[in-house]
């Protein structure tokens, strides 16, 4: 006998059903509904978000789970309507992973082979070599946040013979290559930090967390790659560590606005390079997956 058809609701201002619409058909048990298009709310059992509006879950009485389509929640937690008491179920997509690591391979590699002078030196047709400091034993990663991004983005560069330091609040599971350090030792992390990269999640204790107290606890001419959420840095320490010297330059993925506005000042800032929130995008196979996954445990 055939399952009975799951009604997935989309709660989001973005058009999802563009995005995901047509896996989802593939799918058999299961149906994704526009929010403009579900006949009977209180058939719906379940919802797929990533940044809802304030009213967005209110239609749905019988709500049993909301899924998220990112690795973060921190865009649905803020919704009022949020059906309390009922998981959230965030996404892990191995692929996703992979492209954040990527991403940051190429940024790291930004910073430390100083590509923006390069690129500089190309439009003055000039033949820029600055020979010696290319190898990797002599840029010290940091990277903020060990869990699903944060340990492959440190896999990868293991691999290409970075040193590599992680800091989280608990002492995470070992990873091959990698040291690790906790919050009390947040001060010798950064000392030894050439490059920083945050990959920690968006939460109270990490809202404005890169300022300028980090900053200067960094050594000086230390790079930023920031891939968290734009709510995690505090822009104006970052445009003065920068123009002071004490940072050589920053990556900049996500943004406390987004999308940037036009006038912002990152924009035109000669050491920011601005990524339009690009460094790894959810699979819609995986979204389909945790999803069927997530129903398959709640009816276990
Ligand atoms: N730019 C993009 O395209 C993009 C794409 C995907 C994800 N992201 C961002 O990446 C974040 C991480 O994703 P994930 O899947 O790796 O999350 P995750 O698996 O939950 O891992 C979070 C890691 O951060 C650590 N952490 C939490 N609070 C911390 C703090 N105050 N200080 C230091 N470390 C802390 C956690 O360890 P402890 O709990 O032990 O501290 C854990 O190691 C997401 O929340 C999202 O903001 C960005």
């Amino acid at each position: 006998m055939a399952r009975p058809c799951k009604g997935v609701a989309l709660c989001d201002r973005l058009d999802l059903m563009r995005i995901f619409g047509a896996h989802f058909e593939a799918e058999p048990g299961l149906e994704l509904h526009s929010p403009d298009r579900v006949e009977t709310p209180d058939e719906i059992e379940f919802a797929l978000a990533w940044r809802p509006g304030p009213e967005a879950f209110a239609p749905y009485p019988n709500l049993r789970a909301v899924f998220s389509i990112a690795a973060g929640t921190d865009g649905i937690t803020v919704s009022r309507s949020l059906p309390r008491g009922i998981p959230l179920i965030r996404l892990r997509d191995p692929d996703q992973a992979l492209q954040m690591a990527g991403f940051a391979v190429f940024q790291v590699l930004w910073h430390h082979r100083g590509m923006a002078d390069l690129l500089t030196a190309q439009t003055h047709h000039e033949w820029a070599r600055t020979p010696g400091g290319a190898s990797p034993a002599r840029r010290r990663i940091g990277i903020l946040g060990l869990g699903h991004m944060g340990r492959q983005i440190a896999r990868s560069l293991v691999a290409l013979g970075y040193p590599v330091t992680s800091l989280t609040r608990s002492p995470p599971e070992p990873e091959p290559g990698v040291a690790h350090l906790t919050q009390a030792d947040r001060a010798a992390f950064l000392a030894r930090t050439d490059i920083l990269i945050n990959v920690a999640p968006m939460t109270e204790e990490t809202r404005g967390l890169l300022d300028r107290a980090l900053f200067d606890a960094l050594p000086r001419g230390a790079a930023l790659i920031q891939l968290g959420r734009g709510g995690q840095l505090v822009e104006t320490d970052l445009i003065d560590a920068l123009d002071r010297g004490q940072l050589s330059g920053a990556s900049l993925d996500v943004f406390a606005t987004e999308p940037l506005p036009k006038g912002h000042p990152f924009w035109d800032h000669p050491k920011i390079l601005v990524t339009p929130h690009v460094a790894g995008e959810p699979e819609p196979k995986a979204v389909v997956e945790n999803v069927r996954r997530g129903m398959e445990e709640l009816d276990a």
